[in-house]
């Protein structure tokens, strides 16, 4: 086993940090009480190949490896978890799936102009009445000619107000229900229009909105992958996506951390550091525990990624460890900081809201749990879930 970070992925880890800490951190309050999505950030991060880390270079990215790219998240989201998750999204859920899935005409036409940040992704499954149950979905292409006509409303859709590439789902086959005759599209931003952005109780920096597709002609070249195959993409997908919002979870929880440890260091109570008392180091020791916990969960399946090898349980139980981890010690880090915790005098009741979100996007932890159950009981998929 090999615990040390290598050569290209500490360079990258501290690239990212730098330009984190000069022009991310300084911004965050701000972006989150304006409710702020900075595009221009997205240019910058670009510049630096961050908008495609683990995207091969002959399709205009960095081409470093799925580690790399993990770290990049953690970074950006120690910062600005509004931040990691416009790139997770970009990244995971749309710019890869192209690579995995695509032709080679569409790797080339697609990729480049994401991975050079030129465009932002979107990955457009979610509808009102289909969140964890995505086979659920009732956005419909219709066949027309050589092609078909895509009609249907997707909510909840991070980057969807600026995104010029859409990964998006729709029943092309109106006999099966479920996930079957579910296929993937490729879409462009004059596609979709959106019908508003959602208000949230944190991730303000990022954008979420509703869209809706109106009788939009496609041709055969936008199909992403076989016809009917696309719960398939969009299962595999999230498969790597959760690794990402998983490092998104650990970085928030790491900010909290940092911000707790130095409070503890300095603020005075009864004539003493509050660190010096034991209720908080036991704090601060679970904190630093369940983030190296979270961090060797989230590096592994990372690894497997890489690895080619079948990350399905392992990404999920980083998910659900790393999430329900942030959540609880975002929560802890204000209460180190007493009544300054829950002002906006510090970071840390920002970190708490934001936190919250990762036990639910990219599946719920309920969903997290039910596929480690399916993988561990060696069930078969439907098995687990009753469909009347
Ligand atoms: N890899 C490959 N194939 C898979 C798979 C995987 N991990 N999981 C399922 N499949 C395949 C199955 O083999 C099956 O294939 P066949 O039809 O050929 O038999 C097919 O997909 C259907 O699988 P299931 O029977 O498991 O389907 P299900 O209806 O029971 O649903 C589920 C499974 C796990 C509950 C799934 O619906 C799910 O993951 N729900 C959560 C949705 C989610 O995570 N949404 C996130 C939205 S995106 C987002 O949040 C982005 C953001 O903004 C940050």
């Amino acid at each position: 086993m090999d615990f040390e970070l290598n050569q290209d992925q500490r360079e990258i880890q501290s690239l990212t940090r730098e330009f984190a800490r000069a022009e991310i951190e300084p911004n965050a309050a701000a972006w989150d009480r304006e409710h702020r999505f900075p595009r221009e950030l997205f240019a910058k991060l670009a510049e630096l190949g961050l908008m495609g880390t683990c995207v091969p270079e002959e399709y205009g990215g960095a081409g470093a490896d799925f580690l790399s790219y993990v770290l990049v998240l953690e970074e950006l989201s120690r910062a600005d978890a509004g931040v990691g998750v416009t790139v997770a999204v970009h990244t995971s859920a749309v710019t890869l799936p192209l690579l995995t899935y695509g032709t080679d005409e569409q790797k080339a036409r697609f990729v480049p102009p994401l991975a050079r940040g030129e465009q932002l992704g979107a990955f457009a499954l979610t509808e009102a009445e289909a969140g964890s149950d995505a086979g659920a979905i009732r956005t419909k292409a219709e066949p027309t000619g050589d092609g078909w006509t895509i009609t249907g409303a997707k909510q909840w859709i991070t980057n969807g107000r600026f995104a010029g590439t859409y990964l998006l789902f729709a029943r092309t086959d109106d006999h099966t229900a479920g996930a079957r005759g579910i296929s993937a599209f490729v879409l462009d931003g004059d596609d979709v229009r959106v019908t508003r952005d959602e208000e949230k109780l944190g991730l303000n920096s990022s954008v979420t909105s509703d869209i809706v597709v109106e009788g939009v002609h496609v041709g055969r070249d936008r199909l992403l992958h076989e016809e009917n195959r696309g719960f398939r993409v969009a299962m595999t997908t999230l498969d790597g996506g959760r690794i990402g919002i998983a490092a998104q979870a650990l970085g928030i929880a790491q900010a909290a951390y940092e911000v707790a440890r130095e409070y503890a260091l300095q603020r005075r109570a009864f004539g003493h550091r509050i660190g010096d008392f034991q209720a908080i180091q036991h704090k601060l020791a679970d904190m630093s525990t369940e983030i190296d916990a979270a961090r060797l969960l989230v590096y592994r399946a990372a690894w497997l990624k890489e690895q080619g090898r079948r990350h399905t349980e392992e990404g999920a139980k980083a998910k659900l460890f790393a999430s329900e981890m942030a959540r609880r010690q975002t929560a802890e880090a204000i209460q180190v900081l007493g009544g300054y915790g829950y002002t906006k005098e510090f970071p840390v009741e920002r970190y708490y809201r934001d936190a919250k979100i990762t036990e639910i996007y990219e599946g719920t932890s309920e969903i997290q749990r039910l596929v480690i159950a399916r993988s561990i009981l060696g069930l078969t998929e439907r098995s687990l879930t009753v469909r009347s």
